[in-house]
């Protein structure tokens, strides 16, 4: 598949991963929809880093966790930018939820965006792929899906879902649509507030150290130029899930 002058789509594009990988898609010609929620000023650094200049791309703000507003998204980016031929689902919520203490509130909150978003957006953004006839889609999952975190629980249930998801849209949308995922360990410093313990991440690994932005954005680059890859799930995890 051709990226020059294609239009991706990359959610949570305005911090972090989301953001690595929105500049990546520049870089390979690609005309980028930079998607944010809160991170607004993230989303303008974003694309000020870009290839190809600021009208070449566009912001498009949503809160993925409104069915509506996902929509509204779809609509916005293509009216903008054209049909979207590559979707790259990055956004997602991740804090503590100890087993016995969840909240309903929380369950739907992880779930609507780590799962029900990226299954909408696909809905959506496959059925554009195929009338164009090509479209890769690639979904951020993680090392937890498969080694599920006891204090984390919805969040990886949520995670090993997407799994599934990639392996059965991968075959609802062949052989046009290539659709992967990308199971990372810890590659960024964890955020404050998520109660995570790099030391311990460094220790369960095989290569004794965390990841980088630039190891995600290298799986992303692999998955969109092999073209005989659908339904795989990569994991970049410096051996986390074998530890
Ligand atoms: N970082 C890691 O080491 C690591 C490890 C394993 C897996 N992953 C996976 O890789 C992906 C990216 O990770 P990350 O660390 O870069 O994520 P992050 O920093 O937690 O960023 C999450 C993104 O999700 C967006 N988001 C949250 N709630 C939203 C909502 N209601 N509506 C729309 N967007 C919303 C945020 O947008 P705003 O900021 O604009 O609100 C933000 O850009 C995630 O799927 C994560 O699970 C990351």
């Amino acid at each position: 598949m051709e990226f020059q002058e294609k239009v991706a789509l990359v959610t949570g594009a305005g911090r972090r991963l989301g953001q690595q990988i929105a500049i990546y898609l520049a870089s390979i010609g690609m005309r980028v929809a930079i998607h944010y929620n809160h991170s607004e000023e993230g989303a303008q650094t974003t694309l000020s880093q870009m290839q190809g200049g600021p009208d070449k791309h566009g912001l498009f703000s949503a809160d993925l966790g409104d069915l509506s507003q996902l929509k509204q998204l779809i609509d916005s980016v293509t009216e903008n930018l054209g049909p979207i031929s590559v979707l790259i689902n990055s956004a997602s919520v991740f804090y503590p939820t100890p087993p016995f203490s969840v909240t309903e509130e929380q369950w739907d909150d992880l779930f609507n965006l780590n799962l029900k978003a990226p299954f909408f957006l696909s809905q959506q953004v496959g059925a554009q792929m195929k009338s164009q006839g090509e479209g890769k889609i690639i979904n951020m999952a993680d090392v937890s899906a498969y080694r599920p975190w006891v204090n984390f629980l919805p969040y990886c249930m949520t995670k090993s879902g997407l799994i599934t998801l990639t392996e059965g849209l991968a075959k609802a949308l062949a052989p046009q649509i290539h659709v992967n995922a990308i199971a990372p360990g810890t590659v960024l410093p964890p955020l404050p507030g998520t109660e995570l313990n790099q030391q311990a991440s460094i220790e369960q690994s095989l290569l004794k150290r965390i990841g980088s932005a630039e190891d995600i954005v290298a799986a992303v680059d692999y998955l969109l130029h092999g073209d005989f890859l659908t339904g795989i799930v990569l994991p970049v995890d410096g051996g986390r899930s074998i530890y």
